[in-house]
């Protein structure tokens, strides 16, 4: 039997993060300059059903039947099991590994699973369609995030930037027509951002002041269908000021932090369109639009200035990620 493998993005939120958790749309894309990797090993001469899990980044080398109930590797591999009604697979070792910083909002955790649903429902000989793939991984990721909007799941498994709105029944998801490229410069604090704790303070402050919060998040809400219309009619410079329109409701949500607010400042210092934190705030990622005229090498070339900006008030790890014009 051959060894399966298969590799899924990061990802990062550009509009609509804690919003989006309350009904609200938000946009997300995908970050292919970091991945997420499961490789599937027969072992043939190995106990049948006995599966290994060895994730190395995280010193994990251990049977499936010892790892904690959930365990959010133990239950990717077991919803694929559950998935075909079976109790065992053939023995094999399954092997994961990320490029994918943890806790930082780039989506490691959904990306691992993605990665692991789909190399070994393909080595159990019935690879899952997106559809599964994407339930299946939000079914984990409330393991890693407690009450998770689904966004992650959804920009991770179709690959593709999405506008997602989070349901009552069901979450609701369109794929985004990009009508020019962009490019992104995203910028880490270095701080851990542990969504479940700050997506619970968000809670307990909305619960305070329901009032207050629903308006700040209908206003994100107002950004990002104004951002949606932006990206695809092909007029990203609009995105800049909607970015910081973003970050100052975020600010007012209160999930920015000085960290957060320096980064921000001297990427618009650097010249950056606009500028916001990404994901669940306090610490992890933020986001810069580089200027979007002029030739391909100069943005480029301004991209870099912006990210030594960010190095320089700070930021531990930047990477540039270019949203294109679908099959460009
Ligand atoms: O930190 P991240 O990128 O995993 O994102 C959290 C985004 C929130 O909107 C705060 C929560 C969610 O589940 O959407």
């Amino acid at each position: 039997m051959a060894l399966i493998s298969a590799t899924a993005p990061g990802k990062i939120i550009l509009f609509g993060e804690h919003a989006v958790v309350y009904g609200r749309p938000a946009i997300a894309v995908p970050v292919n300059q970091v991945w997420a990797r499961s490789v599937i090993i027969p072992q043939p001469q190995g106990t049948p059903g006995h599966i290994q899990i060895q994730a190395p980044d995280i010193g994990l080398d251990e049977s499936l039947s010892n790892l904690p109930d959930k365990h959010p590797l133990a239950e990717a591999v077991k919803s694929v099991l559950d998935e075909f009604g079976l109790h065992r697979s053939p023995a094999c070792l399954v092997r994961v590994a990320s490029t994918i910083p943890i806790a930082a909002g780039l989506g490691s955790g959904a990306a691992i699973t993605v990665a692991i649903l789909r190399a070994f429902s393909a080595f159990l000989g019935h690879p899952l369609a997106d559809e599964r793939v994407n339930a299946l991984a939000f079914e984990v990721d409330k393991i890693y995030h407690g009450t998770p909007s689904g966004i992650d799941n959804t920009v991770i498994t179709y690959r593709k930037p999405v506008y997602f709105q989070r349901g009552v029944e069901y979450n609701q998801m369109d794929t985004l027509r990009v009508g020019a490229p962009f490019t992104v410069i995203i910028g880490d604090t270095g701080m851990p951002s542990p969504t479940a704790t700050v997506v619970g303070d968000v809670r307990q402050a909305w619960q305070a002041e329901p009032e207050r919060y629903e308006a700040l998040f209908e206003q994100i809400g107002e950004v990002v269908r104004q951002a949606r219309q932006a990206i695809e009619t092909g007029q990203p410079a609009d995105l800049g000021e909607l970015l910081r329109q973003n970050q100052a409701l975020l600010s007012r949500v209160g999930v920015s932090s000085p960290a957060l607010d320096r980064l921000v400042a001297a990427a618009e210092q650097a010249g950056a369109l606009g500028s916001k934190l990404s994901g669940s705030g306090r610490g992890g990622n933020m986001i810069a639009l580089a200027p979007v005229s002029g030739e391909v090498g100069d943005i480029a070339s301004r991209a870099r200035q912006i990210e030594q900006a960010l190095r320089a008030a700070g930021a531990v790890r930047t990477i540039v990620t270019r949203i294109d014009v679908e099959g460009a």
